[in-house]
């Protein structure tokens, strides 16, 4: 089989980000500041370093700022090119740049899974990048990179593609709260969990390990034939979990424990830590913050 490159990614973004209102009453979710930029152009910088070229954005009712967000803004650039104020200039067109995006609307909340068959027409018979953008993840190498390598990897020792899940292991009951695989080391890689099978939010001490799978995948076209054959699961929504289990009936799936740290941004405890750790990180802003930070009476 020819070796198949992962070029597209796909970014679930339809939800209507209840866990974080008032805030998400107007405002996609996905378009929430973290630091100096919305959290989906974390997920979509992440992508293209992993060498997608492709984005597509399946998005729903009330979204349109993201899209308005990746154009390009004439009248933005053409006001910053009067007043020579060059540097921001590039930093506005360098989003519009960044890939080639495609927007599909899913109709209806009926599940993740549901969310990633919204883009079956525009992944066509090729494997693919999921990423969640509430998931921001920090790392030397980006979590999307590292997952494309290790799936070109065991492309060319199996000879065959396998879907690959980013994971990391968690506390206690938290567990519940995610996908959980039931998996054993692989000897090919130390990054790398064989999957047994997974289940979506387990009930709190069934669970199979404390292997969570974080919003990341990679994932072989035939998930969208599984994704059409479940039935709805864990709170009545068609679980993209429930479709990577079915896949395992045909395929070997992986789970990848990633290098870096992931902030559940979408939470509001979580989005606050990954706004301070992000800030203090940032080149230009971190700093000033962190000196500012030091003065802070805690
Ligand atoms: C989704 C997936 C779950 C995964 C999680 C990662 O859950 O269904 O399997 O562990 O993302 O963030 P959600 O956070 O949408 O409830």
């Amino acid at each position: 089989m020819a070796h198949m490159k992962i070029r597209k990614a796909v970014f679930p973004a339809a939800g209507m980000g209840t866990r974080f209102l008032p805030a998400t009453k107007a405002t996609p979710k996905e378009m929430l500041c973290l630091v100096d930029k919305p959290l989906i152009q974390y997920g979509v910088e992440e992508a293209v370093a992993a060498g997608c070229t492709e984005i597509i954005i399946v998005t729903g009712r009330g979204k349109t700022t993201m899209e308005d967000h990746f154009d390009k803004s004439s009248e933005l650039e053409a006001s910053l090119a009067a007043k020579n104020k060059t540097a921001l200039l590039e930093i506005a067109r360098s989003v519009s740049k960044l890939a080639k995006i495609v927007y599909v609307r899913q109709p209806e909340a009926l599940g993740l899974g549901h969310a990633v068959l919204m883009a079956k027409e525009i992944v066509g018979n090729e494997p693919f990048a999921v990423l969640l953008p509430d998931d921001i993840v920090d790392a030397s190498t980006p979590c999307m990179k590292q997952m494309v390598e290790a799936f070109n990897e065991t492309q060319a020792s199996n000879g065959e593609m396998s879907s690959i899940l980013g994971s990391e292991v968690v506390e206690g009951d938290a567990i519940s709260a995610y996908g959980c695989l039931d998996c054993t080391p692989d000897t090919s890689n130390p990054r790398l969990l064989a999957v047994k099978t997974m289940v979506e939010k387990p009930a709190p001490g069934t669970q199979p390990s404390q292997n969570a799978i974080i919003g990341r995948y990679i994932l072989t076209p035939r998930i969208f034939e599984m994704i059409e054959g479940i039935t709805p699961g864990a709170g009545g929504e068609l679980q993209l979990t429930d479709a990577i289990k079915a896949l395992l009936q045909h395929e070997k799936v992986y789970g990848y424990s990633y290098e870096g740290k992931r902030h559940d941004a979408g939470d509001k405890q979580g989005f606050l830590r990954a706004t301070v750790e992000l800030a203090l990180k940032h080149d230009k802003l971190g700093p000033d913050f962190r000196a500012w930070l030091k003065t802070f009476p805690l």
